[in-house]
């Protein structure tokens, strides 16, 4: 019996020690990428040339998704495939683009190898539905980025499209769903005679490839496609470059064996911290594949906010080009990389190789925050969208002590001065902000810092907003900002509901709510500290107008509740209870507590 449970142990223990292993394995396999941080997506094929414009009309489609012209205009196969003849390939230089990676701080490149059309843009064996054939050159585009990104060090991915392939007759379009599904037979024909063998020209013929990725944006089990089909892709990755990485819109969870990293929708940047490896492929404007039409693009700010806030919650981002059918990258394009490249020249140790703290995700309304380990040291990395005019960077969450704080400048590295208290840090800011974009401020701490990731955190100029998203119960529904109304709880039945706030200064606070009640009788609430409360009858609020004659909302107002006295420094918890019931229902935006002047 004894030897039993001493059998069974032992095989746990193994067990364990194999998944241990193999995990610490996966981490050291995809650590590059989670060092890397950005990279860049090209989509460049035939829709390039069209230049999201068919026979005089634009694409049909508002999101503008130009590679998307084939399908979306009903394009026959014969009329698509003559787009090769406008390939100019005398002026076409991949190295280019890798010098252009290069000069943005991007640490990969990912190129739409096939595209839902179909067409492979390298030279392959497998289909002559491909670039170099159709337009009639010897050249193969993947070949020389390949050669440039081993002589520029780039890492280089592929983007392959598996399940939809619109010019095979076996392959998958969306429309298979009214004009009769293709068999699994048929399906299964597709996979073995183009997939399969066009992912094993890619793994053999370019040397080392950093990452195979997917594109399949539901779950697998809605599409024609077969987990079987799936593994096989899998296993050939694995079995011709087992370092290659391999994306989840292959079809399965982030979870499953063999997805190296979780892939989020196309520009949905990340909403809380993830620990699995993720990245969000974003756009300069909307669409992936070279649009003549395009006219609204996103700042630089906004770029690097994007790549700044997904680091901060340990993710990476992939900014896609769509270069023209001559190879040329578009100026609007090239002139928010190069902005992106000086900015990283500067500040890019507080994004490569870093993470971000598991506090409250966008509790400042500064910025974000991005942290790595150094030479036994934490730096915290405080990420200054907006500069406070009164001089004062206010920080929520981090117990100890920095050693030091310094603003990164174009000058080099300016020592700034602070106080820690409780769970503050309050940083002496100078005059001129650090960047024109995101400035970053690097605080120094000799051991791994200690959170308080429960306390409000402190509005710039200060003062304290007690809302849903940082109470410490979840009660009641929150609902979101809606584009009228402030986000809010919904108090429909008695209930209490914590803060946790640290006071630094004590003295004598106001505390005011923000609300909406369209009861009858109004909802009794009360607040308190200690022994300090202070209650109140928050009568019937009305509507607004939005605009003359038409449009009306909720009116949130503010009420003063009164004083609440903190006589010392510290942590005080303050409760609220209301006397709500289900059709006595009370909106409650926020209490805000504020030392008076
Ligand atoms: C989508 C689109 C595609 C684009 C991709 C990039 O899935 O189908 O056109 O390549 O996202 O993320």
């Amino acid at each position: 019996m004894m030897k039993r449970t001493m059998l069974s142990l032992m095989l746990c223990l193994t067990i364990f020690a194999a998944h241990a292993q193999s995990t610490a394995d996966e981490r050291e396999k995809v650590k590059w990428f989670t060092d890397a941080r950005f990279g860049m997506f090209i989509h460049w094929g035939l829709y390039s040339a069209a230049e999201g414009i068919w026979e005089g009309e634009r694409l049909r489609n508002s999101n503008n998704y130009a590679e998307w012209i084939r399908y979306r205009n009903r394009i026959p196969e014969a009329e698509y495939t003559g787009l090769a003849k406008r390939f100019d390939w005398a002026k076409i230089n991949p190295e280019q683009w890798v010098l252009l990676a290069k000069k943005a701080g991007m640490k990969y490149i990912l190129i739409t190898a096939k595209h839902h059309d179909g067409t492979a843009i390298w030279n392959s064996k497998v289909s002559d539905n491909n670039l170099s054939k159709l337009s009639g050159t010897n050249r193969d585009v993947l070949k020389e980025l390949a050669a440039a990104c081993k002589k520029h060090d780039m890492k280089l991915g592929f983007y392959y499209s598996h399940w939809l392939d619109w010019e095979h007759p076996d392959g998958w379009d969306h429309n298979q769903e009214i004009t009769g599904r293709i068999t699994d037979e048929q399906y299964n024909k597709y996979w073995q005679s183009k997939v399969l063998p066009q992912l094993r020209e890619l793994l053999t013929n370019y040397g080392d490839i950093a990452m195979i990725w997917f594109d399949m944006w539901v779950d697998y089990k809605s599409t024609i496609v077969k987990k079987e089909q799936l593994d096989q892709v899998i296993s050939l990755i694995h079995k011709l470059q087992p370092a290659c990485l391999i994306n989840s819109r292959l079809g399965f969870p982030a979870n499953y064996p063999g997805i190296d990293f979780e892939t989020m929708g196309d520009n949905q940047l990340g909403a809380v911290y993830t620990d699995h490896p993720w990245e969000t492929s974003g756009t300069i404007a909307n669409s992936w594949g070279y649009n003549a039409l395009e006219n609204e693009y996103k700042s630089t700010s906004q770029l690097l906010q994007s790549l700044i806030s997904n680091v901060s919650l340990n993710g990476g981002f992939t900014l896609n080009i769509g270069p023209r059918a001559d190879g040329a990258v578009p100026y609007e394009d090239q002139t928010r990389l190069n902005e992106m490249g000086t900015w990283l020249a500067k500040n890019g140790e507080s994004v490569y190789g870093c993470t971000g703290l598991k506090l409250r995700p966008d509790q400042h309304d500064w910025g974000r925050i991005t942290t790595k380990k150094l030479n036994n040291k934490q730096i915290v990395y405080l990420q200054v969208y907006n500069w406070p005019l009164d001089k004062v960077l206010r920080l929520t969450g981090i117990l100890s002590k920095p050693e030091k704080a310094e603003l990164i400048t174009d000058a080099g590295k300016v020592a700034l001065n602070f106080t820690q208290a409780g769970p503050y840090t309050h940083i002496q800011l100078p005059d001129v902000a650090g960047d024109h974009f995101v400035s970053v401020i690097a605080l120094e701490y000799p051991q791994p810092v200690e959170l308080d990731e429960k306390a409000a955190a402190e509005s710039t100029f200060g003062g304290l907003a007690l809302t849903g998203a940082n109470a410490s119960e979840k009660l009641y529904k929150s609902v979101p900002f809606d584009g009228l109304r402030p986000s809010h709880l919904v108090i429909d039945k008695a209930g209490l509901l914590t803060w946790r706030v640290y006071i630094s200064t004590p003295g004598t606070y106001n505390a005011d709510v923000s609300f909406h009640n369209s009861s009858k009788t109004g909802t009794s609430v009360k607040i308190s500290t200690g022994s300090q409360n202070l209650s109140q009858l928050l009568k019937p609020t009305g509507k607004v107008v939005v605009e003359p004659h038409d449009s009306y909302t909720d009116e949130f107002v503010n009420n003063r509740l009164g004083e609440l006295n903190f006589p010392k420094e510290g942590y005080y918890n303050i409760t609220l209870t209301a006397d709500a019931k289900e059709n006595q229902k009370l909106l409650l935006n926020r209490i805000w507590l504020n030392k008076k002047p």
